[in-house]
């Protein structure tokens, strides 16, 4: 009998596994983060921990611009927080976006210390610092 034959003729797939898909590989360009929201874990993760972490970590190194971004300590850094490059602003002050110090970084204002976010890379679109601003002008909550 010839390996395969017989049966009743419906094919039966291999189908993959259900299993969690890995966390994305940064592209050298940034694109819009796919259903980007307003909420402090969803910029995060899609955001922070993506485009930033690799200067911003303090793990085993200290942390670009004074600014630490680990996952479980950048809330902490960002909000009501003084920033470190030019002290008389706060990284992120809420309801108010446009005088939150991590938004005019994101957009490359011209009155920042230093220069625009991500530094030396393509700046975050402008779809996501909308997601954030908005955040910000819900209060920037810790959600
Ligand atoms: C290639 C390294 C690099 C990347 C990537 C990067 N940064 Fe920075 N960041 C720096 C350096 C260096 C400084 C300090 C000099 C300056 O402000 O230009 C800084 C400063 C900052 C500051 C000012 C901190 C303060 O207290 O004055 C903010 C806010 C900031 N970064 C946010 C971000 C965010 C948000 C991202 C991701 C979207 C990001 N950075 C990605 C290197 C980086």
């Amino acid at each position: 009998m010839a390996c395969g034959g017989g049966g009743d003729g419906t094919p039966s797939p291999v189908q993959p596994s259900p299993v969690a898909s890995p966390a994305p590989t940064p592209t050298p360009t940034p694109t819009p983060a796919p259903a980007l929201q307003p909420t402090f874990s969803s910029i995060n993760t899609q955001v922070l921990q993506v485009w930033c972490i690799g200067c911003h970590s303090g793990v085993g190194r200290p942390p670009d611009g004074g600014l630490r971004l680990d996952a479980n300590a950048a809330y902490g850094e960002l909000v009501n927080a003084q920033s470190a490059g030019k002290p008389s602003a706060v990284r992120v002050v809420p309801r108010d976006p446009s005088g939150s110090y991590l938004i005019q970084k994101l957009e490359g204002r011209s009155d920042i210390i230093g220069d625009r976010m991500p530094f030396g890379g393509q700046p975050l679109a402008q779809s996501d610092i909308d997601v954030i601003r908005a955040w910000i002008s819900q209060g920037a909550p810790n959600n």
